[in-house]
């Protein structure tokens, strides 16, 4: 698969959750356009369940049930949370890395799927540089998939832990969710649309709980064409006019890696987009800053704002192991919560 591109299902206009063929099994989570409203609370509701239940408690749910992380990208933050949520519900997890491993000697990934599975893997959570992979791996495994980031594609876990500290934030916690729920609410999604699976993530999700979502960088690393991205989402490319309306503003790393050769002017760049303080006196004090991270201080934001009072960055974190626990225990219980929600 090229990593540039996006699944052939998503090029396409977006087919009722139904009638499309993934996910094969009901545990698993591909995409933030596969959730359901009622699935997304049931999600949130669980995360906050799992978070205040007595570990001794908690760590029976999943007792020496199996699940293996497959990362063939770097992570800290997503790879550490999932193994820490699926140990806090008493699973046992096996790591496997493209360093290290089979996959170094050119094993593919249906292989290495068809592999854990065999040693009794029964969910993956899979990170992969390629778009579209954990679609791949789940329709040769039929095993539940979690996608903990597919290229420039998807990154669903991502943006529930967003939407729960948006929540936490501007709605008391709320986690009954319907088209309302965000109503009111504008979002900012700043800097490297281009590359981001987790501004896709966040875009498939926070306007069907009617957030607007206002996509801000320049045509390098925007294009026109992202505003066609569906109702509720458009370019401001002026980051001061984006910041005097938004609620949250999410601030987005340059994705070195996948630059491919496009060269950037990085002063321009900053004194285009950088979130510095003197800008962030424009939102309004009750506005919020969330970056998936990791960051780069001094580039895409200041270290006065990664490290001040409206940073909301290190909750992000701290929800991901809530959201990822919810996630994995539903992976594995699906069939006994009434399939796919
Ligand atoms: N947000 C995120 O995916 O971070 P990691 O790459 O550290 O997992």
């Amino acid at each position: 698969m090229n990593p540039t591109t996006t699944p052939v299902r998503r090029q396409l206009s977006h087919p009722p959750v139904d009638a499309s063929p993934f996910p094969y099994n009901p545990g698993s989570l591909l995409s933030a356009g596969d959730l359901s409203l009622d699935g997304i609370s049931h999600i949130l509701a669980r995360a906050t369940a799992l978070e205040n239940q007595d570990p001794l408690v908690r760590n029976r749910i999943l007792a020496k049930r199996r699940v293996a992380l497959l990362f063939y990208e770097s992570s800290t933050r997503t790879r550490t949370s999932f193994e820490l949520a699926a140990k806090s519900l008493g699973a046992d997890t096996t790591l496997v890395s493209s360093l290290s491993s089979s996959i170094e000697k050119g094993e593919s990934l249906k292989d290495t799927g068809l592999t854990l599975r065999a040693l009794g893997a029964e969910a993956i959570i899979l990170r992969h540089n390629s778009s579209g992979a954990a679609w791949l791996l789940e329709s040769e495994t039929r095993l539940p998939v979690l996608n903990a980031g597919d290229g420039m594609h998807e990154h669903p876990t991502q943006a529930l832990l967003d939407l729960r500290t948006i929540l936490a934030h501007l709605k008391a916690g709320a986690e009954t969710v319907t088209p309302e729920t965000l109503a009111g609410v504008t979002v900012s999604i700043v800097g490297d649309i281009l590359h981001s699976r987790v501004a896709r993530s966040n875009m498939l999700l926070l306007p069907r709980l009617g957030a607007r979502v206002l996509l801000c960088g320049p045509k390098e690393l925007l294009p026109e064409l992202a505003a066609l991205a569906g109702p509720g989402i458009t370019i401001e490319r002026d980051f001061e006019a984006a910041l005097r309306q938004s609620q949250v503003i999410m601030m987005l790393r340059i994705q070195a890696e996948r630059l491919a050769g496009l060269q950037l002017d990085l002063e321009e760049y900053k004194a285009a987009y950088q979130l510095t303080g003197p800008r962030l006196g424009t939102l309004a004090p009750t506005a919020i800053v969330l970056h998936p991270g990791p960051i780069i201080r001094g580039l895409e934001l200041t270290a006065g704002v990664a490290d001040g009072p409206q940073s909301a960055i290190l909750e992000q974190v701290k929800n991901g192991v809530a959201i990822r626990m919810a996630v994995v225990e539903r992976a594995l219980l699906a069939d006994k919560q009434g399939g796919r929600a």
